[in-house]
């Protein structure tokens, strides 16, 4: 039995003079999470915000489960900040090296949900020790750096994988695909297993917000 289908917009996407106002389009669309990504310009070659920027946008008002994706080198070094500016869940990344088992560990002693997030060069197998300690799986459906690319239909296998452990193993995590989603790549994601759908460019870009957001969650 798979989760019921679940969007993520992605604040990138937003505007980032007015992000607060960003995440108020998010929760008016139905949406209950906030996807927020988090670039260091040494894992991915970019940057973006940190945790000041999710404190303030909980300032603000705003109640949307932030789901933190950090794209860092040393996410150890983080993890406390993004649980006190108000993570619901923190993905770390298993590409570099760090102890992946044991800050997964302290997120949850932090008091959130953790996930472990693959590039789309990551095989699924460097991930498999891991899936009995996790709330979520993030595969990459483009090389993370950059909002707005095309998805990479060649990760449909991984996703179809990882879903195949979670069944024959009785787990329970999430499956989100983060790059290049619409409502087009979302049927398909869907089709091989996944359940929770970050969409940065085509949210953002969606005339009707509410109707967007209501097609995903039927998926
Ligand atoms: C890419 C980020 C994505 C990005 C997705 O590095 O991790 O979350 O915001 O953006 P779109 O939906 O535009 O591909
Ligand atoms: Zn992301």
């Amino acid at each position: 039995m798979s989760h019921p289908s679940i969007i993520a917009p992605s604040l990138l996407a937003g505007d980032h003079a007015n992000l607060a106002v960003s995440a108020r389009n998010v929760a008016d669309s139905g949406a209950h999470w906030l996807h927020c990504d988090i670039m260091d310009g040494h894992f991915v070659p970019n940057l973006t915000f940190g945790p000041e920027t999710l404190a303030a946008v909980r300032r603000a008002g705003s109640e949307l489960f932030l789901d933190t994706h950090l794209m860092l080198v040393e996410p150890q070094k983080y993890i406390e900040a993004f649980a006190k500016a108000g993570s619901g869940l923190i993905s770390i990344h298993i590409e570099p090296t760090y102890d992946h088992r044991g800050t997964l560990a302290r997120i949850r002693q932090l008091g959130c949900q953790c996930g472990i997030a693959l590039n789309p060069d990551t095989p699924a197998a460097s991930i498999e020790a891991l899936i009995g300690e996790v709330d979520l799986v993030l595969v990459m459906t483009v090389q993370p750096g950059f909002g707005g690319q095309p998805f990479r239909r060649d990760m449909l296998s991984k996703i179809r994988e990882i879903d195949h452990w979670r069944n024959t193993r009785d787990l329970k995590f999430r499956l989100e695909v983060d790059g290049g989603i619409d409502l087009a790549t979302a049927v398909e994601c869907r089709s091989a297993g996944a359940d929770t759908f970050v969409a940065g460019t085509s949210f953002f870009k969606a005339s009707d917000k509410t109707s967007f957001t209501a097609t995903i969650a039927r998926l």
